[in-house]
């Protein structure tokens, strides 16, 4: 069976992190081969953007520069680590993806969704996401986790907009999630992080016997589009 593919969202503070790092030690204790990764980066030519894009450095150009940058990040990331991973039977654990532009560059930044979904195709080329684990919290409270995490050190180029901004990407999440609830689940994340990690670990669960179900009916694979 082809590997499952897991990405993780929401705005800043929200653990995600955290939870990537319970879910897949949890995965790996039950004999799973599990791959942890991120965006912007994962792959060293993404990896080398994502420094270009989280220093500011692309800000001066507009969102539409930006939001290419993360496509050609996303791009290199997929087809140098995630596809043949997930050829290779792993599960991936990604930390942001495709839903981090639709919101942080569409919606927030302004750009036609017409024009984040072509750049979008272009950029996964079809690797869609399993499963999209989205970790809601209220935009105070996950901008002072945020802020406590980063101590000294200064709030990235996206980390340092208005509380209303943070607090309209967490509202385009959960539209996301209303829009596509067959991939994407909401876990409130206001909760202690062990009863998070309860959660995501069962949702994780009843998708993989889902799938051996559907494989095992039809005798086929679930492997993705190449
Ligand atoms: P993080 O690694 O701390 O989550 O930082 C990544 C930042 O980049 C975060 O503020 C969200 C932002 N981002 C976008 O704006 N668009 C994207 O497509 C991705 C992947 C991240």
């Amino acid at each position: 069976m082809a590997g499952l593919f897991i990405t993780f969202e929401g705005g800043e503070g929200a653990g995600k992190s955290t939870q990537i790092r319970h879910l897949a030690a949890h995965l790996a204790e039950n004999g799973m081969d599990v791959l942890v990764t991120r965006e912007p980066g994962g792959s060293p030519g993404a990896e080398a953007v994502r420094h270009v894009i989280l220093s500011g450095a692309a800000e001066a150009y507009g969102p539409a520069m930006e939001a290419v940058l993360f496509a050609a990040a996303r791009s290199d990331h997929v087809e140098q680590l995630i596809r043949p991973a997930i050829a290779a039977d792993k599960t991936v654990l990604c930390d942001r993806f495709i839903d981090s532009s639709r919101v942080y560059q569409g919606v927030t930044g302004g750009l036609a969704p017409s024009l984040i979904r072509a750049i979008e195709r272009v950029a996964i080329d079809g690797m869609v996401p399993d499963l999209t684990i989205i970790l809601d919290l209220p935009a105070e409270k996950g901008l002072a986790r945020a802020m406590h995490r980063r101590g000294e050190a200064a709030a990235d180029r996206f980390e340092k907009e208005t509380l209303a901004t943070h607090e309209a990407r967490r509202e385009a999440f959960l539209a996301i999630a209303a829009a596509e609830p067959e991939r994407c689940r909401v876990v409130d994340a206001d909760r202690p992080k062990e009863e998070v990690s309860e959660e995501i670990i069962a949702i994780v669960e009843k998708l993989i016997e889902n799938r051996a179900e559907t494989s095992s009916k039809t005798g086929r694979t679930l492997a993705k589009p190449a």
